[in-house]
């Protein structure tokens, strides 16, 4: 049997992980600025969440949710604390197009509506209503094709407006990712947010935080859309929940009221996932990592924003986008096959770094040498 091919691969094996670094099958070293797709939050195989893993396999490693598992709600109370939603409620998935697929899916059983208000540039998941709501028709399979997604300009409040004035009562949910990852890190403005906010409010749609790449903690705060003051409805997250282990959730303002039977799943809140996640939880707060994420991402912003040849930086934290001009396409390979350091892409020209939160300042000077040097060919 043969692998489905559908991953452009880089020729590269990694055998060994620790912290920032990575190393191949022939010994060779490199700098981790991508951490498998934003998934690595507290390092690789960090060992408190190594212990924990380990020690729970040798417990239990699954059961399903028929019975109790303390471990979701211990998990529960400590997301509520670390995120600042106390009183939120978690339901837990395994990924995160099905964190945004439950939360759509939350919303209509809400308000009784069908339309979902996304943005250009949008990404969501791959599974059926997150990929309908993800701006790229390539990957759309035509069963997946709805008209209940109204696309809007992104950061366009009169836009925003229009739309809820036009279709208003059907309107079940407005989506949207505090910073674009897949759409070349491009924040949502402090103001759209609240926009969002208050024509959710006044419509009854609800306000859907898509935090699957800009949120636990890679910005600074726990959610990057609480720059803007206001609370969403549903945060949907995933990837550095588990910093690797795969794991997603929803945290659910205490407006939802569940029913048994409404949403679930065989492995979402599995004993090991929920070791995974406190492990992660732990290390942020212990190790305080939203403060160092927000320093040295804004360290390596403003040192980024120095260098000549940019077309532009973007971005918050350790969430960063650096758009090149065509004429240097050949950087991103560079950095990874002559310099040796991962980093992540996004259309145009966008080179995207998203390490682990712990980096350090010390690793974010050797990726600013390299890339200047890299820079200059
Ligand atoms: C903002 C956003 N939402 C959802 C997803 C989908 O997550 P997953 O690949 O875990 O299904 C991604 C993945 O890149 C993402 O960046």
């Amino acid at each position: 049997m043969n692998l489905f091919d559908v991953y452009p691969l880089n020729n590269i094996e990694i055998v060994k992980a620790s912290g920032s670094k990575v190393w191949d099958a022939n010994g060779q070293e490199y700098l981790d600025l991508y951490g498998g797709h934003a998934v690595i939050s507290i390092g690789h195989t960090h060992p408190h969440y190594v212990k924990r893993l380990t020690d729970q396999l040798n417990k239990v490693g699954f059961y399903s949710n028929s019975v109790l598992i303390p471990l979701q709600v211990e998990l529960a109370e400590k997301l509520g604390k670390v995120s600042g939603k106390t009183d939120f409620q978690l339901f837990l998935c395994n990924s995160g197009a099905e964190a945004n697929e439950n939360a759509l899916k939350l919303a209509s059983f809400y308000n009784g509506r069908k339309k979902v208000i996304a943005f250009k540039g949008a990404f969501h998941g791959r599974t059926s209503l997150a990929v309908s709501a993800t701006d790229n028709p390539k990957i759309i399979a035509p069963v997946n094709e709805t008209d209940n997604i109204i696309f809007l300009p992104h950061n366009d409040e009169a836009a925003l407006a229009n739309a809820f004035a036009e279709y208003g009562n059907e309107i079940t949910a407005v989506i949207i990712e505090g910073i674009q990852g897949v759409g070349g890190i491009k924040e949502a403005s402090v103001s759209f947010l609240q926009k969002i906010r208050s024509l959710c409010d006044q419509y009854n749609a609800v306000y859907i935080a898509d935090s699957v790449q800009c949120g636990y903690g890679r910005t600074g705060k726990f959610y990057s859309h609480d720059y803007a003051g206001v609370d969403a409805d549903i945060y949907t997250m995933a990837k550095g929940m588990g910093n690797g282990f795969p794991i997603g959730g929803i945290s659910i303002a205490p407006k939802f009221k569940p029913w048994h039977g409404m949403l679930g799943t065989t492995f979402g809140g599995n004993h090991l996932a929920c070791a995974a996640a406190l492990a992660v939880l732990e290390i942020i707060e212990q190790d305080n990592l939203l403060k160092n994420a927000e320093e040295v991402g804004t360290y390596l912003i403003n040192e980024l924003k120095q260098i000549e040849g940019i077309k532009e930086v973007r971005g918050r934290g350790l969430m960063i986008g650096i758009e090149l001009p065509e004429s240097l396409q050949n950087v991103k390979k560079d950095l990874l096959f002559k310099y040796k350091i991962f980093t992540g892409e996004a259309k145009p020209n966008v080179i995207r770094l998203l390490p682990a939160l712990n980096l350090t300042k010390d690793l974010a000077d050797q990726f600013l040498n390299d890339f200047k040097t890299a820079l200059k060919g």
